[in-house]
């Protein structure tokens, strides 16, 4: 009886908190003593995989042993990667019906090649969205050209969102049409799967970043930069510096997309708010 429990065994209360100080530390996020739970559940497969005893074990071995070698996977484990294809879309209407026709009127001529930065962009729906609206918008303005960037500090979902491979349940929220065109459908052993069709895989390059990189090593501006969902996981302090690093990056003019449930209110960045979730660096 025991064997099968042990890997279950709890972190003691010191593991925890010397685990949670080097998430805070590493990857910015909060980490308060509800998240015991989460941690744990998230770590018992890394457990199992392994081969150790239980949690316990689990932090004694990732900080005695070379723990960087062990980091990857500790980042890939435990980071929240929720996301979704046209997730908050009155950001994408906000984007063809208004931001679009300013940024276009701003670059005075029809041939211009717009940047997009997707900070956090999990498995990719996010980013392939982005690349599904331009792409519908490029259509009818021959000579505008898009790119976008992804990044991640989690390599599996990278890994994911440069395969560009779904499974089919996850293109619900894709209007029919864009799915008829973007997306090809397969079918492995169990399921059917989707892939983005190559030409839009070509639009969008995916990289790893940590945002508590002191420099980002990003050489592009971005005329827009979709930072959603991720700030949530941090104290203010932190999201105020984040902001201001990823601003750097953003053009004079520039806009930035947040997620609605994340407010820049009261933190010293470079950009005003024109709507809800919806940032403008001054020109
Ligand atoms: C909840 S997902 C949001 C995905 C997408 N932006 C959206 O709104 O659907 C948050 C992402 O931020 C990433 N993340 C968390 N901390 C990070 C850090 N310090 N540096 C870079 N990425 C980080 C996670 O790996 C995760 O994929």
């Amino acid at each position: 009886m025991q064997t099968l429990y042990a890997g279950t065994r709890d972190l003691s209360p010191a593991s925890f908190a010397r685990l949670a100080k080097y998430i805070t530390e590493e990857l910015g996020i909060k980490m308060p003593d509800s998240k015991l739970p989460m941690v744990q559940s998230r770590l018992l497969r890394r457990v199992r995989e392994l081969g150790l005893d239980s949690l316990e074990e689990y932090g004694e071995y990732f900080f005695a042993s070379a723990h960087d070698q062990e980091r990857e996977q500790f980042i890939n484990a435990i980071t929240t990667n929720k996301t979704d294809f046209f997730r908050e879309p009155g950001h994408f209407a906000f984007l063809t019906g208004v931001a679009l026709p300013l940024l276009a009127r701003a670059a005075g001529r029809p041939a211009w090649r717009l940047k997009a930065w997707c900070a956090g962009c999990s498995s990719g729906e996010e980013p392939y969205t982005l690349a599904m609206v331009l792409n519908e918008y490029a259509l009818h303005r021959p000579g505008f050209d898009f790119a976008v960037l992804g990044t991640d500090i989690s390599t599996r979902v990278l890994e994911q969102a440069r395969s560009g491979i779904y499974p089919e349940s996850h293109i619900a929220p894709v209007p029919a049409g864009l799915r008829r065109k973007y997306l090809w459908r397969s079918r492995n052993s169990s399921e059917t799967l989707v892939r983005i069709v190559p030409d839009l895989r070509r639009k969008v390059t995916f990289d790893h970043l940590n945002f508590m990189d002191q420099d980002y090593r990003i050489k592009d501006i971005f005329d827009i930069v979709f930072f959603r969902n991720v700030m949530i996981y941090f104290d203010r302090p932190t999201q105020q510096a984040v902001v201001r690093k990823i601003c750097r990056n953003l053009a004079a003019g520039g806009y930035l997309f947040v997620g609605h449930s994340e407010s820049l209110a009261g933190l010293d960045v470079p950009v005003k708010q024109v709507q809800a979730a919806i940032l403008r660096k001054g020109l």
